[in-house]
C-alpha cells in the first residue's frame, strides 16, 4: 500500500520493451530523488491480462488503482491483431475521458535529423482530440459490399480539447495556436471542430489563431516545421500528424505523450511495444522518460523535471545514444543510457537552451473526487430542432431510375417526397452521370412536400415511411433529417 506522505500513481510497465524502458526511467527517477515524493502502485494490464481471458486487457484491480489515483504512468501495450480485442490505450483514454493528447516534438542534441543538419530547430506541440472521431470504433457491415465507420464529433468534445490547447499554450508561453482540419470536405464534422476552435479562441485574445487544411499542414510540416508552435487536431488526423511530427525530431523514440482529462491523466511513450527488439535491452527509453517528465510537471515537481531534462540533454550532447539513433560513438544499452543520465544529474546542456530549474519541488496534485454518475456535457442547450425528412439507405442493385420510381410510389399520399438518390455520397438521381460507378448501397432522401409542415410533424411519419420502404426493400440504415434553429442539419450530396 502507498505511504500516506507520498503521492500514489498507478504504474503499468507494459509489454514488449515496456518493462525494460520503465526500469530505466525508474532508475533515473530514483537517482533524482523523485521517488521520495511518489509511490508507484502496480496496475495489471496488457498482454498478460488479455491472456487471462479479460477481453478489455485491463484488470479490475488496475481500474480501481487508476480511478483512485487519477494518474497512470504506462509503458507501451500490444493490441491483439484481428478478433474482437480493442486497443488498451484507446480504451483507457476513452473510459477515463482523457480527452486531450499532448505531445511535444523538439530537436534534441546529438539526434541527427534532416532539420538538425539544416540548422532548422523543431519545437512544437500537437494537441489531439482523444475520444471522438472514427475512434468511437462504431462500425457496421451494411450490405454485402459496404461497411461503414461512424465519425462522431461533438461540440462539448471540441470545446474540451480546444480549451485545453489554449490553456496549455498560455501556461507554456505559446502565442500562436493553429487548428488543422478538413472542413472544406467534411463541412459538418470538421466544420464544427473549426467553429468551436474559433469560439473558444475568443476567450484567449492574447493568443494568435490560424487554421490550415490537414493536407496542407502535412506539406508545411515537412517543409517548415519551425512555422508551428501548437497544432490542435481531431483524433484520426492528430494520430497521423503526431507520427509525422515524431519523424521530424528523430523518430518515435523521442516523442513523449500525455493524455489529460478532468479526472484522470495518463502519461505514456508514443511508440509501441517494439516486438522486434523486445528483451534485448537495447530500446531507447527517452520517449517514456520525457512522458514521465510531463507527468512530474503535471503534479508540481517542475524542478526535478528540469534537472532530469537537462541531464538527458547533456547525455545526448556527449554523444551517448541507444541503437536506434545514428551517432559517432557506438550505441549503449537501455540501462547504460539511463545510468549515464543519472550520472549527469546537475549538469546543464551547452549546445541548446537548458530547462530553467526553478525552486518548486512540492507535489501539488489531488485527484478530483469520483463522479457519482455519468457526467452529461452540453454546449447548445436552447437549440430548437424540427424533423424535415429522412435519409433511408437501402441495400439494392436496382438501377437508380428504377429504384426512384419504386420509392416514389411508396411515398405517394404521405407527407414526404423523394428528392435525391445518392451512391457513395454522389447524386445519381434525379440527375447524375452514368460514369458514376455504383455499389449495392443507395441513399434515398425524402423531404417534406409542404415546407409549411416543418415543426408540425413528430418523428412518427418518418418511422412509418421506414416501415413502408422496409416492406419492399432491405433497409441498411435510417437517418431522420432535422433543421436546427432553422438551418439544415445534414450535408448535400456531391453534385447536388
Ligand atoms: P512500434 O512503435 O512498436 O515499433 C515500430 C519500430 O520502431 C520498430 O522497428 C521498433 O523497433 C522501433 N521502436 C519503437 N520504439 C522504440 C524504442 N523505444 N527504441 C528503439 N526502437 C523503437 O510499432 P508497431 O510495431 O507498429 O507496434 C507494435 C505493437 O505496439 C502493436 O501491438 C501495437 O498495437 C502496439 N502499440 C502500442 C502503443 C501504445 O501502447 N501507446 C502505440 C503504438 C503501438
Amino acid at each position: 500500500m502507498p505511504s500516506a506522505s507520498k503521492l500514489p500513481i498507478a504504474l503499468a510497465a507494459g509489454d514488449g520493451i515496456g518493462p525494460e524502458i520503465m526500469e530505466a526511467v525508474l532508475a533515473v527517477f530514483r537517482a533524482a530523488g523523485v521517488l521520495d515524493h511518489l509511490e508507484f502502485v502496480e496496475a495489471p494490464m496488457g498482454e498478460r491480462t488479455f491472456a487471462s481471458g479479460n477481453t478489455s486487457g485491463i484488470s479490475d484491480e488496475a481500474m480501481e488503482v487508476v480511478e483512485r489515483t487519477g494518474l497512470l504512468f504506462k509503458g507501451p501495450m500490444g493490441t491483439p491483431v484481428g478478433g474482437g480485442g480493442k486497443s488498451i490505450n484507446v480504451t483507457l483514454r476513452k473510459t477515463f475521458s482523457a480527452f486531450a493528447n499532448l505531445r511535444h516534438f523538439q530537436s534534441l542534441p546529438g539526434v541527427e535529423t534532416v532539420f538538425s543538419k539544416a540548422g532548422v530547430p523543431v519545437d512544437f506541440y500537437v494537441v489531439r482530440e482523444n475520444i471522438e472521431d472514427t475512434y468511437g470504433g462504431i462500425e457496421h457491415r451494411l450490405t454485402n459490399d459496404v461497411v461503414e465507420c461512424k465519425r462522431l464529433i461533438s461540440a462539448p468534445g471540441c470545446d474540451q480539447v480546444h480549451r485545453f490547447a489554449f490553456e496549455t499554450a498560455a501556461r507554456l508561453g505559446i502565442d500562436r495556436v493553429t487548428c488543422s482540419h478538413k472542413a472544406n470536405i467534411m463541412k459538418m464534422t470538421d466544420g464544427l471542430f473549426l467553429e468551436r476552435f474559433r469560439h473558444v479562441a475568443a476567450d484567449h485574445p492574447s493568443i494568435e489563431i490560424h487554421d490550415v487544411i490537414i493536407d496542407a499542414l502535412c506539406m508545411n510540416l515537412v517543409l517548415r516545421p519551425d512555422a508551428y508552435q501548437m497544432i490542435v487536431l481531431p483524433n484520426l488526423q492528430g494520430d497521423i500528424v503526431s507520427d509525422l511530427a515524431a519523424g521530424l525530431v528523430g523518430g518515435l523514440g523521442f516523442a513523449p505523450s500525455a493524455n489529460i482529462g478532468d479526472s484522470v491523466a495518463i502519461f505514456e511513450a508514443v511508440h509501441g511495444t517494439a516486438p522486434d527488439i523486445a528483451g534485448k535491452g537495447v530500446a531507447n527509453p527517452t520517449s517514456l522518460l520525457l512522458s514521465g517528465l510531463i507527468m512530474l510537471r503535471h503534479i508540481g515537481l517542475a524542478k526535478q523535471a528540469a534537472i532530469i531534462n537537462n541531464a538527458l540533454l547533456a547525455t545526448l550532447e556527449d554523444g551517448i545514444h541507444t541503437g536506434d539513433v545514428k551517432g559517432d560513438k557506438p550505441p549503449v544499452e537501455t540501462m547504460a543510457f539511463a545510468e549515464a543520465i543519472a550520472s549527469n544529474l546537475g549538469r546543464m546542456p551547452t549546445s541548446c537552451p537548458p530547462r530553467v530549474v526553478g525552486t518548486h519541488d512540492t507535489v501539488e496534485h489531488t485527484s478530483p473526487p469520483r463522479p457519482t454518475s455519468y457526467r452529461l456535457r452540453r454546449t447548445f442547450e436552447t437549440t430548437v430542432s424540427h424533423l424535415c425528412g429522412a435519409d433511408l439507405y437501402v441495400g439494392t442493385t436496382l438501377p437508380p431510375f428504377e429504384l426512384a420510381a419504386k420509392l416514389q410510389a411508396i411515398c405517394e399520399g404521405g407527407p414526404f417526397k423523394l428528392t435525391l438518390l445518392s451512391n457513395r455520397g454522389t447524386q445519381v438521381w434525379p440527375s447524375g452521370s452514368v460514369y458514376t460507378e455504383v455499389v449495392d448501397y443507395c441513399r434515398a432522401r425524402f423531404e417534406l412536400k409542404d415546407p409549411a409542415m416543418l415543426g408540425r410533424l413528430g418523428q412518427m411519419p418518418a418511422v412509418k415511411l421506414l416501415e413502408k420502404v422496409a416492406e419492399k426493400f432491405e433497409v441498411a440504415d435510417f437517418q431522420p433529417l432535422k433543421t436546427f434553429d432553422g438551418k439544415p442539419g445534414f450535408s448535400l450530396a456531391q453534385g447536388q
